[in-house]
């Protein structure tokens, strides 16, 4: 059996404060299955980029314990086994597109520097941005930009992908589009997702299991594995009723949440 994908015990989360720290999550316990595609529910500032941050090793935990794929969050991340995706990616804007792709990895080597270009070109083509490849940022539209976040966060193959809202600035349709690419990104590689959005929909339609967090504290009020609903291929119709009674749940556990 895998190590968990995460795996949290006892986890306080929080930022330095003026005399004490300000806890934001308390007291966490999750374990995640390797593979998982876990979505993230919770009210704005209930510490959902904050949990995620922990994750990357951005920031380090209060107390308790976490590990990533049985690893501490350092270990994995100087291994390069996280890619993240966030809501405004940042990608550098005097770079085409194909260099944004394979910016995380710099070598000398040429002929390594050679493989890099062609996975970086088989990933352009992965989010359908072959033909867009010598555009600059701003020559890409909003949707296109976050497919090729995706790509780059796809580049050093992680173990773990982290999207914190990545979709949050798009518009339904193409929001709908890349939810469907994500998914086949997502069933053709063995990688764990944690997926952080406000929008119930978007959750369920993409989680395997959805949790919902509330705030003061952070914690977990609602954990829904879908699995039983969905299948093995994780589909799902918006309009079948056990579909819509879980959203109706969670819209619930949310409600009582803020
Ligand atoms: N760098 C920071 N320093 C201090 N407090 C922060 C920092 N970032 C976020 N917070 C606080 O932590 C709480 C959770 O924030 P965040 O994780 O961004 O929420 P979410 O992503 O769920 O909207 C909020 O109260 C926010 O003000
Ligand atoms: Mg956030």
């Amino acid at each position: 059996m895998a190590a968990p994908a995460i795996e949290t015990s006892g986890l306080d989360v929080g930022y330095p404060g003026r005399r004490s720290p300000v806890t934001v999550i308390s007291g966490l316990e999750l374990t995640v299955e390797a593979g998982t595609f876990l979505s993230i529910l919770g009210s704005s500032g209930c510490g959902k980029s904050t949990f995620l941050r922990v994750v990357a090793d951005l920031l380090a935990p209060l107390a308790g314990t976490i590990r990533v794929m049985g690893e501490t969050p350092s270990a994995v991340r100087s291994g390069r086994g996280v890619g993240f995706v966030f809501q405004d990616s940042t990608l550098l804007p005097w770079r085409t597109a194909r260099e944004n792709v394979r910016l995380p990895i710099q070598v000398g080597r040429r002929s390594l520097s050679r493989m890099i270009d062609d996975r970086a070109d088989e990933l352009l083509e992965l989010v359908g941005l072959s033909a867009l490849s010598e555009r600059l940022p701003h020559q890409l539209s909003g949707g296109q930009r976050q497919r090729l976040a995706i790509a780059r966060a796809l580049l050093g193959e992680p173990r773990l992908l982290l999207m914190d809202e990545p979709f949050g600035a798009l518009d339904e349709i193409t929001r709908d589009r890349l939810n469907d690419e994500l998914l086949n990104l997502w069933r053709r590689t063995e990688t764990t997702v944690l997926f952080v959005t406000h929008s119930i929909a978007e959750a369920v339609y993409l989680g395997q299991r959805v949790i919902v967090l509330a705030a003061h504290p952070g914690r977990i009020v609602a954990d829904h594995d879908l699995r039983p609903l969905k299948g093995p291929d994780n589909r799902c119709s918006r309009e079948d009723p056990a579909i819509v009674a879980a959203m109706a749940r969670m819209r619930s556990a949310l409600g009582a949440a803020s």
